[in-house]
Formats: structure tokens, C-alpha cells, sequence
């Protein structure tokens, strides 16, 4: 295994950062084959302007393997900042969020190596943490740099972290968060755009976080993953009520169980976390992404293709897969990691709500919702999570499908033929469900600022290009 690149320390500026290692070509590092592996130059910026192509029609055949989940990876990457030793973490997926957390952490003084075969290991190790800042150039590309929050002030004390604010999808707010940690004994002070936290005394024997009773006024998986993150190195007991039971929170506590940490009750809706004063190096493989192997379960469904789906995990996908099953698609379990979808005869309207885990996720709304515009009848939608998340839905409109929206209910009336159109991805999983649109669709799609799908689809191109799909990247020009 050999190392290729080390993110150290390498912020120079708003859009530059320092090489060392392999310097990677402007088109090579961000472009469909996500960011490889490696240190990056000059200008992180110019990707945005790549879109896809696609021409609809293919029923979709052959098999595709799911990569590692996106939002395990960000947040055990965050909890390596909480010890000084080694942390060694496999099936990291290649999307750019994931390279946005390496540049935070070397940002902050941690080392991280990113090894190239395979090109899913890395190596973080953070003996020192000299900046513990998440400056606001970092954090306005990915609002998951709050997870460095929790670990910050458990291991330093300290913590500068930019507001993130909201996006496309909702205000997105992290009042919890901090008012968790105020229960923690945490000082916060929000001014000029920054979260400026200490824990009062911290490097003397009274100063660390304290254990705390806390309970979340609504659920949230960020902040389940910070507070389980800064409860782990707390003085004493911290009970956390109403939390998150993604799968991925479970993936985070298997991780800090590793480095030594005392917590119980991942996957139900209380935490107990007993805090330790030191936690060590570990290895630790993330979970395979529900979300991607949700998209590919659709993208078999709405075509009317076989996908056979591989390294995935079908019992993180209970909602997804009964929704389908509900609509006609019939969906096998093969074994504990691969899954088969078939198209169904006639898919059928099924309603829709959006819920914290195991209910159906959020992030496969816009998924849903193209596999609406495709089955007879009429299928209510509801978004429960976020406030804002049916930008994908007027681009469908442009399409042909027939959706109307009133606030947090989109009604889509099916069967609509589609047909191809140049269309604008508004955010990551809006992306995903213009993709399965275009797949359908008659003539060519255009997707537009498919940055945004880049961020957290490890090789979507080729992998839809090997189950038959004709997909490609268009490279914008670079100005
Ligand atoms: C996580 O975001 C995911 N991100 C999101 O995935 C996912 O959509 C979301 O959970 C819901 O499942 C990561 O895991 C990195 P929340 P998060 O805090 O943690 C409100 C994707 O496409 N809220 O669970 O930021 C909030 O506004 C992304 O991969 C507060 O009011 O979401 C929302 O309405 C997008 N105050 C709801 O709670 C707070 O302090 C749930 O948000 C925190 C949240």
C-alpha cells in the first residue's frame, strides 16, 4: 500500500492550497472519478461548471457495487481529532466533501494521508491541534464542518468554528448543537459569522466538558454525532434523550467504542456515554452508503432494468425497499450485502413521508419523487425534515411530470412522459433525482451544476455507464 499524498497543514488561502506528493491535473483531481488520491493544487473551485448528458430510455442491467457511506465518513474522520494516536479508516468514498474534511483536518494541524490502492484508506493522525478553527471558506462548502465542533472542545478546549448557515434545502440551523454543549459547561459566544467556544479551565484538572443530562427538542444527526463525540471525552455521564438512530450514528459509536470510549444504547433513541479521559488510535471500515444503494434500487425500478446491488447493507434500506415493493418493483434480499431490483410490470402510486431513521430518509425524497412522475395514480409526497426540499420538483415540471406543491406536499400525478430538457441540480440529492428523471426521459438531459452531485456519489457516471446507462460528463470549459 503506498502512501501518494499527505494533506498537511495545507491552507494557504480562500481558494489555495499547498502540494505535497502527486500533483494531479485540474481536470484529474475533481472530475467524474471524484477526487483521487493525492495532494491538491492551485484552484479548487472550477468544477462547477461540468454537467451530465443524458439520453433515456436504457432499462438498466448488470450489477453495481455501492461505495462507503458518505455521512459516516464525515463524521469518524471528525472523532480521529479526538485522540493524538494513528486512526487508519477504510471504504472512505472518493466524493469531494470527504476531500473537504481532509483539507479541514489539515487545516487544523492533523495529518492526513490518503493511500492510493485502494484509494478508499486514510490515515489521520492529529498528536498536535494547533488551529482549532473551521474557517468559514471550508465551512460555506460543507456544513458538515460543525462535526469538528464536539471534538474540538473535547480534545483542546477550544473551538473557532464558522456559522454554517443555511443551503438550498432549509435554514439548517445548530442551535442544538450549542445549547448541548452549553449544558456541557461549554462558554459559547456567537459573533462575526463564528461559533467561539472554550470549556472554561480546560488543561487544568476542573476543566474538562462535563456529563450532562440533555435532550434533544428535535431529532438531529449532526448533533447526535457532536455530542457523542464531546460526551466521550467528558468527566462523568452524559444521557442524551430524543437522539438520532441513523445507522450511521451507530457506525460513529462502533468507531469511538474502538479508540476506547464507554457508550450504550446506539440505535435507539437514548445515548448513555461514560466519559473517558483519553481515547487511542484505532482501524475502522465505514458502512456502505444507504443512500447511494437507495438511488441505484430506484434507478433499477424507474428504468425497468435487473440491478443486481453489491456491498451494501439491504438492512439499513427497510423504508426504501418497502416503498418500492409497495409501488410493484420487486426487490430481492440475495444475502446480507446484495440486493436485486427488477422493474415492475406497472409501478403504482404509493403516498410518501419523509422521517428520521428507520422511517424513509430525506435524502432519498427526490429519488422518490422521479419514480412518482413513472407510476399510475396519484402519490402525495410530504418532507417532514427539511422546510425547503422540493427544488427538483420544478425542473421535473420542465420535463413533463405533473406535480404541484403546496408547502411541504408535493401531489405527483403519474404516468408522465418525460422528456429531456436542460435542467439545474439545486443540491445534492436533487441531483440524484434529475439523473433517474433524465434515465427516463425521451431525448436528452442536460443536468446542469452537477457539482453538487459530485460531493457525495462516488463515480456516478461510470457506474450507471456499466449497467447500461448513456451518461456523460460534459467538462465545462475553465476559465
Ligand atoms: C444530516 O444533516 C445529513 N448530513 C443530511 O444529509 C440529512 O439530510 C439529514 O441529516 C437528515 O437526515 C450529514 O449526516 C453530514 P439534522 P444534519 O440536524 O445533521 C433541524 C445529504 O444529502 N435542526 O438531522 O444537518 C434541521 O434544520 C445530507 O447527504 C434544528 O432545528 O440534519 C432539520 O430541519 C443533506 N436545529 C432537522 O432538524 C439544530 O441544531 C434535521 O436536521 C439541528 C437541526
Amino acid at each position: 500500500m503506498r502512501v501518494t499524498g499527505i494533506y498537511e497543514g495545507l491552507w494557504e488561502n480562500e481558494t489555495e492550497s499547498r502540494v505535497s506528493g502527486v500533483e494531479l491535473g485540474e481536470r484529474e483531481k475533481e472530475s467524474e472519478a471524484g477526487p483521487k488520491p493525492g495532494t491538491y493544487t492551485k484552484r479548487l473551485t472550477r468544477e462547477g461548471m461540468d454537467k451530465f448528458l443524458i439520453r433515456g430510455g436504457k432499462a438498466l442491467q448488470g450489477t453495481v457495487e455501492i461505495s462507503g457511506a458518505k455521512n459516516s465518513a464525515l463524521p469518524v474522520m471528525a472523532a480521529a481529532l479526538l485522540t493524538a494516536e494513528k486512526v487508519t479508516l477504510h471504504n472512505i468514498p472518493k466524493v469531494r466533501d470527504l476531500t473537504t474534511m481532509s483539507k479541514l483536518l489539515a487545516f487544523m494541524d492533523a495529518k492526513v494521508s490518503v493511500t492510493e490502492f485502494p484509494a478508499s484508506d486514510y490515515v489521520i493522525e492529529a498528536p498536535t491541534l494547533n488551529h482549532a478553527e473551521a474557517p468559514y471558506d471550508l465551512v460555506k462548502t460543507m456544513r458538515a464542518s460543525i462535526l469538528t465542533l464536539g471534538p474540538l472542545l473535547a480534545r483542546k478546549g477550544v473551538a473557532r468554528v464558522s456559522l454554517p448557515g443555511g443551503c438550498a434545502i432549509g435554514a439548517r440551523p445548530v442551535d442544538l448543537h450549542l445549547s448541548a454543549l452549553e449544558k456541557m459547561g461549554v462558554e459559547i459566544l456567537t459573533s462575526h459569522g463564528y461559533i467561539e467556544a472554550r470549556v472554561p479551565n480546560h488543561g487544568s484538572r476542573r476543566g474538562r466538558l462535563k456529563g450532562a443530562r440533555i435532550a434533544f427538542d428535535r431529532i438531529t444527526v449532526t448533533g447526535t454525532e457532536n455530542i457523542l463525540m464531546a460526551a466521550a471525552l467528558a468527566e462523568g455521564e452524559t444521557i442524551l434523550e430524543n437522539a438520532a438512530r441513523e445507522p450511521e450514528i451507530t457506525d460513529l459509536v462502533v468507531l469511538l467504542r474502538k479508540m476506547g470510549a464507554q457508550i450504550e444504547g446506539d440505535g435507539t433513541s437514548t445515548l448513555r456515554i461514560r466519559g473517558v479521559a483519553e481515547l487511542h488510535g484505532t482501524e475502522h471500515s465505514v458502512i456502505p452508503d444507504r443512500i447511494e444503494a437507495g438511488t441505484f434500487l430506484m434507478a433499477g425500478a424507474i428504468t425497468g432494468g435487473d440491478l443486481t446491488i453489491t456491498n451494501c447493507a439491504p438492512e439499513h434500506l427497510g423504508s426504501v425497499i418497502a416503498k418500492l415493493r409497495e409501488a410493484g418493483a420487486p426487490i430481492d434480499i440475495v444475502d446480507k450485502t446484495t440486493m436485486r431490483v427488477r422493474g415492475a410490470k406497472k409501478l403504482v402510486a404509493s403516498n410518501m413521508t419523509t422521517e428520521e431513521y428507520p422511517g424513509f430518509a430525506t435524502d432519498m425524497q427526490a429519488q422518490y419523487m422521479a419514480l412518482a412522475t413513472q407510476a399510475e395514480g396519484t402519490s402525495l409526497i410530504t418532507e417532514t425534515i427539511f422546510e425547503n426540499r422540493f427544488l427538483h420538483a420544478s425542473e421535473m415540471m420542465r420535463m413533463g411530470a405533473h406535480i404541484s406543491i403546496d408547502g411541504r406536499k408535493a401531489v405527483v400525478r403519474g404516468p408522465a412522459e418525460l422528456s429531456g430538457t436542460t435542467v439545474q441540480a439545486s443540491d445534492l440529492r436533487a441531483s440524484a433525482g434529475l439523473v433517474l428523471a433524465g434515465l427516463v426521459a425521451n431525448g436528452e438531459t442536460v443536468i446542469d451544476r452537477v457539482y453538487h452531485i459530485d460531493r457525495g456519489y462516488e463515480r456516478i457516471v461510470e457506474k450507471l455507464r456499466g449497467v447500461g446507462a448513456e451518461i456523460e460528463r460534459l467538462h465545462g470549459t475553465v476559465s
